[in-house]
C-alpha cells in the first residue's frame, strides 16, 4: 500500500512488543554460533591432552582451534553489533518474576562469555612463544614471549569455558521444560517461520 504512513515511535515500539519471533539473522547467527562454539569447547578440552609427540602433532591442532576461535570471535561481533541494533520479542517471563531475572542474567552472561573466550585465547596465545597460525598464515605477535602471562591466560580461558559450560547447561535446561513442560512454543521464537506468523 503505497500511501500507507510510516510507524511513529509509538507505533514502532508496540511493533517490537508484537515481535513473535527473533530476527532472521540473529536465529541463523544464534543457531550457528551454537554448533561452532559447542564444537569449540569439545576441541579446547580435548587437544589440551594430546601428547606433544610427533613434533607439530598438538601444535597443529592448537593453531586449528586458535583459527575457528577467531573466525567465531568475527560471527559473535557480527551477531551482538546486530542484537544491539535490532528489536528482538518481548521475555517470556513477566518482568520482575525471578525467570525473568534469571534468563535475563543467563543470557547476559552467556554474552560475556562469548566475549571473554577468543580474547583471552587471543591474548595468551600472543604471550606464547609460538606466533598464531591462522589457517597456516602467521599472524604478527602483539607481545614478547612470557610464559607466566601465557600460563595466567589459560587458566582464565579454561575458567570462562567452565562457567560458560555452566551456562549452556542452565540454558539447555530452560529450553527442555519449555518445550516439555511448559509447551509455550519458546523454540519457535528462535526460528524461521513464515512471514504471515511474524
Ligand atoms: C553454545 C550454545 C548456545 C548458546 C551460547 C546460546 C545462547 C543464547 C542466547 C545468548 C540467547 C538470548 C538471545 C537474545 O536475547 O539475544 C539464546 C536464546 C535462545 N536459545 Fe540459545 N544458545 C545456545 C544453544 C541453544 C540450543 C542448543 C537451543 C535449543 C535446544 C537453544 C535455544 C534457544 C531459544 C529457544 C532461545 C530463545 C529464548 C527466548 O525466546 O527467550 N539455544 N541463546
Ligand atoms: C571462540 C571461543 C573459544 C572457546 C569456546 C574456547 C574453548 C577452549 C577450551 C574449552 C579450552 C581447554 C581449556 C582447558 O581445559 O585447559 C581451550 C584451550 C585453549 N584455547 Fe580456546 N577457546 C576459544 C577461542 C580461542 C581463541 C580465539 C584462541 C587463540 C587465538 C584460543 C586459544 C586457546 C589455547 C592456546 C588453549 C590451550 C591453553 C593451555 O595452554 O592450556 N582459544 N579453549
Amino acid at each position: 500500500m503505497a500511501n500507507e504512513p510510516l510507524m511513529n515511535e509509538t507505533q514502532e515500539t508496540a511493533h517490537e512488543a508484537d515481535l513473535q519471533r527473533y530476527d532472521k539473522l540473529l536465529v541463523a547467527l544464534h543457531w550457528l554460533l551454537a554448533l561452532a562454539l559447542i564444537g569449540q569447547l569439545l576441541l579446547g578440552l580435548w587437544m589440551v591432552d594430546l601428547p606433544k609427540e610427533p613434533p607439530g602433532y598438538r601444535g597443529g591442532w592448537f593453531n586449528v582451534h586458535k583459527s575457528i576461535g577467531l573466525v567465531i570471535a568475527v560471527l559473535i561481533v557480527w551477531r551482538l553489533g546486530w542484537r544491539i541494533s535490532h528489536p528482538v520479542p518481548a521475555a517470556v517471563a513477566a518482568p520482575g518474576t525471578w525467570q525473568h531475572i534469571v534468563s535475563k542474567l543467563n543470557h547476559g552472561l552467556m554474552y560475556a562469555c562469548m566475549v571473554a573466550m577468543p580474547v583471552t585465547g587471543f591474548i595468551g596465545s600472543n604471550f606464547s612463544q609460538y606466533p598464531i597460525k591462522f589457517f597456516g598464515y602467521p599472524l604478527p605477535r602483539l607481545f614478547e614471549p612470557q610464559p607466566d602471562m601465557k600460563a595466567l591466560f589459560a587458566e582464565v580461558h579454561e575458567l570462562f569455558a567452565s562457567i560458560f559450560m555452566v551456562l549452556i547447561a542452565l540454558h539447555l535446561a530452560a529450553v527442555v521444560w519449555h518445550v516439555l513442560v511448559k509447551r509455550d512454543g519458546l523454540l519457535q521464537r528462535m526460528s524461521w517461520g513464515r512471514a504471515a506468523d511474524q
